[in-house]
C-alpha cells in the first residue's frame, strides 16, 4: 500500500500511523486497509479508460458499506455477484443503475430484487436464466438490460480453480459451436430483455494483456456475426477483470493504463476491419483495486525450529482469514513491523491456529533470528479474497477490516464475537 514506511527504530506507519499503535487499539489479527490507496486506485482506473468506458469493481473481492460510499464517490460502477452483495451495495446508497449483476446460479428472488430495483445490467450465464430474467421483468413490467457471458476459449495463465475463459468449466456460453450465438438469438426474441452487449472474464490473477486482447478480438467477431444475422449492433462489452498484482517481489504486474490501452487499440482496430462501430468497453477489476491497499497483521504466538528445515511461526490467525494460499497455492511475503532487528534472516514458515497442517499463511519467507512471541509481523496484499473468504472455522472470530487514513483508524468491518457465533445456534 503507498502509504506505507519504515521509521528508523525500525516501526512500519501506515496512513501516517504506527501499526504498533494500532495493534493497541483494534487488536490481531486485524487488516488494515489504506484508504487514500484505494481511493487512488480507483482513479487510476478512471482515469485509465476515461469517460468512454466504465470501470465496476468487483465486489467479490470485498465488500462493505465504506467501500461502496468509496466507489460511488469516486464515479466507478460495481459488480455484485449474490443478493447479499447487491443488499450491501443499495443500502450504501450505490445507485442501481450503476449496479451490474453477476451469476451462474443467481435464484428467482434474487433476480426479482435486481430487476425490481432497477440494476443497470444483469449478465445472463445459461439458457434458462435467459428466460427466468425474461419472466420476471415482463411480470414486474419492466424491461431489463442484459449482457450474454461468453466463454472465448483462452487459457488464462493462472491457477485452475480461477480462470474461467476454457471451455470445460461452469461460467458463460461457449463462442465455439454456436452456443453463444444461440443465446442471443433467443434473448433477442425476448420483449423482457434488452439486449445491450457481450461479456466475457478470462480469468484472475493475469499478467500478460495478451489474453484479454484475444477475448476481445473474439467478442468483437461475434458483435460482426450478430451484425450480419440480426442486422443489429450492440453497444457494449464488458471484458471482466483479472488483473495481477505483486504478491511478492517476483510478480511484475501491469497498470491500469497498459491494459487501458491495450484494449482500446485493439477493440477499435478489430471494429474498423470488420465496419462495426466501436462499442463502449466496461471492465471489472476487483484484486488490482482492493488487494494492494490493505495487509493483515498478526501477533506472533509459538516459534518451533525445526533442526535442518525451517521455524515454523505460528501466529493468531491462520486459514480462516486467508485460505489463498492452502487454496491456490498463492505466494505472500511477511515482514517483521513492530521493531527493527540486525538478526540473521531465518527460513520460516508462517501458520495459522488452525487444526489442520494446511493452515500456511507464508510458505516459505525469512524473518529475523531473534523473532519473539509478541512481535508483529505483517502480510501485505490482503486486501482481495480475505476477509471476503473468511470463515469461523474452529470457530474462529473473523478479523476486523480498519481503515486507516490521515493518521486514524476507523473500523469499517468490525471483529466478530463470540455472541455473534452463538446467535446462529438454534436450541
Ligand atoms: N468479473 C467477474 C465476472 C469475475 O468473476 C471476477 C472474479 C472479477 C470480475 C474480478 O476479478 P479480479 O479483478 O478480482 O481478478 N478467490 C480467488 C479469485 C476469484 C475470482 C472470481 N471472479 C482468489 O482469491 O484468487
Amino acid at each position: 500500500s503507498r502509504t506505507v514506511t519504515r521509521t528508523a527504530d525500525g516501526k512500519v506507519t501506515v496512513g501516517g500511523v504506527a501499526v504498533t499503535r494500532l495493534a493497541e487499539e483494534f487488536g490481531t489479527p486485524a487488516y488494515f486497509l489504506d484508504e487514500q490507496d484505494f481511493r487512488a486506485r480507483c482513479q487510476a482506473w478512471r482515469d485509465a479508460f476515461g469517460p468512454d468506458a466504465d470501470v465496476f469493481y468487483a465486489g467479490k473481492a470485498f465488500l462493505s458499506r465504506a467501500v461502496v460510499r468509496w466507489l460511488h464517490e469516486e464515479g466507478l460502477n460495481l459488480d455484485v455477484c449474490s443478493g447479499g452483495e447487491l443488499t450491501t451495495a443499495l443500502d450504501a446508497g450505490m445507485p442501481a443503475e450503476r449496479i451490474a449483476f453477476h451469476g451462474n446460479n443467481k435464484n428467482a428472488e434474487e433476480i426479482e430484487r435486481a430487476v425490481a430495483a432497477g440494476v443497470g445490467r444483469v449478465v445472463l450465464d445459461s439458457f434458462q436464466e435467459i428466460v427466468r430474467v425474461a419472466h420476471i421483468a415482463d411480470r414486474l413490467g419492466k424491461r431489463q438490460r442484459v449482457q450474454i457471458r461468453v466463454t472465448v476459449g483462452v487459457e488464462a495463465h493462472t491457477h485452475e480453480f480461477i480462470a474461467t475463459a476454457h471451455e470445460d468449466q461452469k461460467f458463460g456460453l461457449a463462442l465455439a459451436g454456436g452456443q453463444a450465438a444461440e443465446a442471443v438469438r433467443r434473448a433477442l426474441k425476448l420483449d423482457g430483455l434488452e439486449l445491450i452487449g457481450i461479456h466475457s472474464h478470462i480469468g484472475s490473477q493475469i499478467f500478460d494483456t495478451a489474453g484479454f486482447e484475444v477475448a476481445a478480438r473474439r467478442v468483437v467477431s461475434l458483435l460482426a456475426e450478430i451484425r450480419d444475422e440480426h442486422g443489429v449492433e450492440l453497444p457494449e462489452i464488458d471484458l471482466g477483470g483479472g488483473l495481477g498484482i505483486a504478491y511478492t517481489s517476483d510478480d511484475d504486474p501491469r497498470e491500469p493504463h497498459e491494459i487501458a490501452t491495450a484494449l482500446r487499440a485493439i477493440v477499435t482496430r478489430e471494429c474498423a476491419a470488420a465496419n462495426l462501430r466501436t462499442p463502449r468497453i466496461s471492465v471489472e477489476p476487483g484484486r488490482a483495486i482492493v488487494g494492494p491497499t490493505a495487509f493483515t497483521l498478526y501477533e506472533v504466538g509459538t516459534i518451533k525450529p525445526l533442526d535442518g528445515l525451517r521455524t515454523y511461526v505460528s501466529v493468531d490467525g491462520g486459514m480462516s482469514d486467508n485460505i489463498r494460499t492452502a487454496l491456490y497455492d498463492a505466494e505472500y511475503s511477511v515482514a517483521l513491523v513492530s521493531r527493527s532487528s540486525d538478526a540473521e534472516p531465518m527460513l520460516v514458515r508462517v501458520v495459522g491456529k488452525h487444526c489442520e497442517s494446511g493452515d500456511i499463511v507464508v510458505r516459505d519467507a525469512f524473518l529475523p533470528a531473534d523473532l519473539a512471541p509478541g512481535d508483529l509481523i505483517a502480510v501485505p496484499a490482503t486486501g482481495a479474497y480475505c476477509r471476503s473468504m473468511a470463515s469461523n472455522y474452529n470457530h474462529a472470530l473473523r478479523p476486523p477490516v480498519v481503515a486507516v487514513n490521515e493518521g486514524a483508524g476507523r473500523v469499517i468491518v468490525r471483529r466478530e464475537t463470540e455472541e455473534d457465533l452463538l446467535r446462529l445456534d438454534v436450541g
